[in-house]
């Protein structure tokens, strides 16, 4: 079975798909590690994410694994090496390449063949899993999804430099020709503006139990 779930930036999509797939006893995939895990493989060689043969050629070369919910690149766990603010913002530019976007979408469904898995990003629900059992499309307001960054980290960064950043990655994210941010028409929409993080996850589990979440 595969749970699906896409939305933008900052939405909370990790924490919850992540809590979902442990109460479902799934195997959980972030697949915007693996643009992530691109972009630190581009700045880690010195190549250039400007330059899109670069790009695919970190991209072609890069061996991704997930094991207990942690993302190895090359055989090392980089899990908490990709959330610097350079990845942030070269990631989303990064994704935009078709080429990339073709090599990361093959490398996920090498890896979760015959798996039960819970899956989140941009295009899960569209391109990656167009038959996915159940699709959950996640949305927030763009100044409460920059409110929630700041607080998880406050000082590191000032409100308005996050919100302004998020901007830019939710334009980014829905104008890429490939894999732009999009709610599939049997997606499930879930405003998350007003939810907590338990709210969101209660109300995912109920759906792929088939319980009423009206
Ligand atoms: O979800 P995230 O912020 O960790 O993702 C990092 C970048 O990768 C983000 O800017 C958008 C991109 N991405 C994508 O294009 N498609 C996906 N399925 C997941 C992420």
């Amino acid at each position: 079975m595969i749970v699906a779930i896409d939305g933008p930036a900052g939405v909370g999509k990790s924490s919850i798909a992540k809590m979902v797939s442990d109460e479902l006893g799934m195997y959980y995939l972030n697949s915007g590690n693996f643009y992530r895990g691109v972009t630190y493989r581009i700045l880690n060689l010195g190549l250039d994410p400007a330059k899109p043969d670069d790009c695919v050629k970190a991209a072609k070369e890069a061996q991704f694994d997930v094991k207990d919910g942690r993302f190895y690149l090359d055989g090392e766990d980089v899990e908490d090496k990709l959330h610097h603010p350079s990845i942030d913002i070269w990631s989303s530019k990064v994704s935009v390449n078709p080429q990339v976007r073709s090599i990361v979408n093959e490398r996920i469904h090498d890896l979760t063949k015959r798996m039960d898995v819970v899956a989140d990003g941009r295009d899960m629900t569209t391109v990656v899993f167009p038959n996915a059992e159940h699709k959950f499309f996640f949305d927030a307001l763009p100044e409460i999804r920059a409110r929630r960054r700041y607080e998880q980290n406050p000082g590191v960064m000032d409100y308005d430099t996050i919100l302004k950043e998020i901007n830019e990655r939710d334009e980014i994210d829905r104008n890429k020709p490939v894999g732009g941010l999009k709610i599939a028409p049997d997606a499930v929409y879930i405003d998350t503006s007003y939810l907590t993080i338990n709210e969101v996850c209660e109300k995912v589990v109920k759906a792929v139990k088939g319980i009423s979440i009206k």
